[in-house]
């Protein structure tokens, strides 16, 4: 089996974050979206990997490299416009062959045990000749997403690409299952009105047609990550399951205090402050006379100084000086915030890269 992740598009929800920035590579607990997939698929053994990418490709292969750090082969696949998911595995044919694939969206981000998936389909698909299995999760706002109407044999009878009137509360999580079934399908159908080659027209296609398509409920948790406060949630997420480890290059001074699961990257330098984990910090990261509470990432090279930070998300190179207290804010890359010596104000940001902030 193959995997296809889908790096395309143009990221346009997490503005103005993503104005500079793939939307597949923003980190959580300082890692790129986009690497939790690889590791997925690696983990499942899943070894030959096609990525899709669009105009935001040269900074995602810089990013990503060669694969040899998950044990996988990439094949870089670039698509000239974002004409659709169903339009990825067009372009895709050549890589994918007559292969079983998983597709996964190189933006969405879940909690999921993706080997007993992958054995359970290779078993499937003999046994029951199924042609394709998506997986499904109850959400509170199922318009903003696709949407499967499931019969009484677990059957997918119906999908529809955000419905204003949606037919069930189960929306498409971004891991689907194919057999070759599916390049027909994407050959047969047509752009939707918005324009795109819609995956979920494609695989009511394979309905239409009297091909089994069958869907697992996803257990864990699932987040589309594309705005703020989802991130943040799945920041806090991964920061809860991590594990303390302080590199040897790290110096702290007596007068700081770490508790909690805190990760420290190489050659940082701590002095006077209070770390609270679940907490994330990069290589060569400087912080003193601050208070880190839980639940926050701070990115390589970022300088706190005299601040409070709490279940916030800072990129790589941020300063952070004088700030008073930053919560549940996302910041760009190279930004600066200074100005508010007043810790009883809360202030919560969301800055683009080499954004300047003064709170005075
Ligand atoms: O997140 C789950 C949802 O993802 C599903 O419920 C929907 O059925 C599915 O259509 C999709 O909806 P979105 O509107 O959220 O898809 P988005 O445009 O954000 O694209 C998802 C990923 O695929 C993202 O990493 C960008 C990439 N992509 C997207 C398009 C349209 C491409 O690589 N090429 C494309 O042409």
């Amino acid at each position: 089996m193959k995997g296809l992740i889908l790096s395309g598009g143009k990221g346009v929800r997490l503005r103005p974050l993503t104005n500079t920035r793939a939307k597949q590579l923003v980190p959580i607990a300082n890692k790129p979206i986009l690497f939790y997939c690889i590791e997925q698929l690696a983990t499942a053994g899943i070894t030959e990997v096609g990525i899709i990418i669009g105009e935001t490709g040269d900074e995602i292969r810089t990013a990503v490299g060669d694969g040899s750090k998950w044990g996988v082969d990439i094949s870089w696949i670039p698509q000239e416009a974002p004409l659709g998911l169903a339009h990825c595995v067009l372009v895709a044919k050549e890589f994918l062959g007559n292969d079983d694939f998983v597709m996964f969206l190189g933006d969405n981000m879940l909690e999921l045990e993706l080997s007993n998936m992958v054995h359970q389909f290779i078993n499937d698909r003999n046994d029951h000749s199924l042609s394709c299995r998506v997986l499904l999760k109850k959400v509170e706002n199922p318009s903003f997403f696709g949407v499967g109407v499931i019969n009484d044999e677990g059957r997918v009878t119906q999908l529809i690409e955000k419905p204003l009137e949606p037919p069930s509360d189960l929306a498409l999580v971004g891991v689907y299952f194919f057999t070759d079934a599916i390049h027909e399908a994407v050959l047969s159908i047509t752009p939707s009105q918005r324009g795109e080659l819609e995956i979920t027209d494609a695989i009511q296609w394979l309905i239409d047609n009297e091909r089994v398509v069958d869907h697992n409920i996803l257990d864990g948790w699932w987040i589309d990550t594309g705005k703020k406060d989802p991130l943040l949630e799945c920041n806090r997420l991964v920061l809860s399951t991590i594990i303390a480890n302080i590199e040897p290059s790290v110096a702290i001074d007596e007068q700081t205090s770490i508790s909690g699961a805190v990760q420290i990257g190489e050659k940082s330098v701590i002095s006077n402050s209070i770390i609270e984990g679940p907490v994330v910090i990069g290589e060569s990261v400087t912080i003193s006379n601050s208070h880190i509470r839980p639940f926050t990432s701070i990115g390589d090279g970022v300088q706190v100084s005299d601040s409070i930070l709490e279940d916030s998300v800072l990129l790589e190179g941020c300063v952070i000086d004088n700030a008073g207290l930053i919560n549940a804010s996302l910041v760009g890359s190279n930004s600066k915030v200074s100005g508010s010596a007043d810790f009883a104000d809360s202030n919560t940001l969301l800055l683009g890269d080499n954004s300047i902030v003064d709170l005075s």
